[in-house]
């Protein structure tokens, strides 16, 4: 719907009010902008080849792997792609993906997947761009500060553990999965749970991210957890990116970063898990992102050397364990994160990281060193449980999380 407020040609007002998951939202843009944003939308979405609407009603375009987006990054002009994933130790067997690892479905809830050689793709739509008044101030927030449209001040809450050193080449881990509730009402964001991979140099960070997050104002509404990832090779400035449309390649067909999660764990009873691992290509500097479940393990896509400044080379940091965000204002509070309840619950009803492993020079994955340095700056809000070494069933591992609320 569009009202016109006034009448000179360029200086022209659309009012545009967007009726959506039950909130009414009003936008102000010149014509002008508005013609970029359609020409950028029109760049920006591949023509697909075949278009998936999934049960909870997600829009993935199957776009030609050569074409996505990603590709038009100014670093990645004369890119090749590549299919082939590095050896990832140990070697899983490429299974034909099961019901389980194949989320996205028609409307008939029947299994579904772009066809060979096209990749999934999330579409942004003019609602995504509106928020941000234009298309500049999209791209260059698109990344730290996701969707906060507004640019408040966040205030980022963290419960981790972190190994410093290095070199490290990859981690993998296993988590267990929850769909903490976001209440948007008190400013919260997003709550998610995750591997951070880093070079830090002086004052540059590059890092790699995997994991699950909650975060509706992403994801147009929807409360529902999703796989994601994020890069930055520039210490999160503009450029910085979560999931894949601007520098993270997508190969597989059916696993993609933006997938809603198709199972949620239980508090007191099943425990559903995944293992998400972050590795470099040892002789290229690319780094590829693993998804794995009891039904086998899948390569999903990577990201390639040019992104980064110095973590093409070697990692010095791996931190795991949960975050939430909220912005700043009055009456805020933060997010649940992982179940929402304490790690001191244990097992069934905290998060835990478990299985944490680290790939070293050696190019294998060896098991995380227990001496683990703890960041909970708000234990009110979150704890940390102690490391355990329980080797022999679930490796190293370590409970985090809790309720949230005013932190004070
Ligand atoms: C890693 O990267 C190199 C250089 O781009 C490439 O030749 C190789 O096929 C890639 N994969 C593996 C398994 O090393
Ligand atoms: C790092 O940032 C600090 C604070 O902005 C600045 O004073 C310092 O010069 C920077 N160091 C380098 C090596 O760029
Ligand atoms: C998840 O992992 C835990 C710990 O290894 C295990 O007890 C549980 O059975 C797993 N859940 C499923 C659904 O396989």
């Amino acid at each position: 719907m569009a009202r016109l407020m006034n009448n000179s040609l360029f200086g022209l007002l659309f009012m545009l009010v967007l009726v959506s998951h039950g909130f009414c939202e009003i936008f102000d843009v010149s014509v002008e902008e508005y013609v970029k944003m359609k020409e950028f939308l029109a760049s920006v979405n591949k023509t697909p080849v075949k278009t998936i609407t999934t049960k909870n009603g997600d829009v993935f375009d199957c776009v030609d792997i050569y074409k996505q987006p990603s590709l038009d990054h100014p670093l990645l002009r004369d890119h090749v792609v590549q299919l082939e994933p590095p050896s990832y130790p140990p070697m899983k067997k490429l299974r034909r993906p099961s019901s389980y690892i194949t989320v996205m479905t028609d409307n008939d809830g029947e299994e579904d997947a772009c066809p060979f050689g096209t990749v999934p793709m999330t579409r942004v739509h003019m609602e995504d761009l509106l928020k941000f008044g234009s298309v500049e101030n999209y791209k260059s927030k698109y990344g730290r500060s996701g969707y906060n449209a507004l640019g408040q001040t966040e205030k980022h809450q963290y419960a981790v553990k972190e190994t410093d050193g290095g070199p490290f080449y990859g981690t993998q881990v296993t988590m267990n999965v929850w769909n903490p509730v976001i209440d948007t009402s008190h400013h919260q964001l997003f709550s998610l749970a995750q591997l951070w991979v880093s070079n830090q140099q002086g004052n540059d960070t590059d890092t790699v991210e995997v994991g699950w997050h909650v975060y509706p104002a992403f994801h147009r509404g929807s409360t529902t957890t999703r796989l994601f990832v994020f890069f930055t090779g520039n210490s999160y400035g503009p450029g910085s990116c979560y999931n894949s449309r601007c520098g993270f390649v997508q190969v597989h067909n059916k696993i993609t970063p933006g997938m809603t999660l198709p199972k949620v764990s239980k508090y007191g009873g099943t425990q559903e898990n995944i293992t998400i691992s972050a590795y470099k290509n040892d002789t290229s500097g690319d780094w590829w992102v693993g998804y794995e479940d009891s039904n086998g393990y899948a390569p999903v896509g990577y990201w390639p050397k040019k992104l980064f400044k110095n973590l093409d080379k070697e990692a010095n940091r791996i931190v795991w364990g949960g975050e939430t965000d909220s912005y700043v204002s009055s009456g805020t509070t933060y997010a649940p994160m992982g179940s929402g309840h304490f790690a001191s619950e244990g097992y069934r009803k905290a998060a835990y990281m478990s299985n944490m492993k680290i790939k070293d020079s050696s190019g294998k994955f060896v098991d995380a060193p227990s001496n683990l340095d703890s960041q909970t700056p708000m234990p009110n809000c979150y704890k940390l449980g102690d490391n355990s070494a329980d080797v022999a069933t679930v490796g190293q591992h370590f409970y985090f999380g809790g309720p949230g609320g005013t932190c004070s």
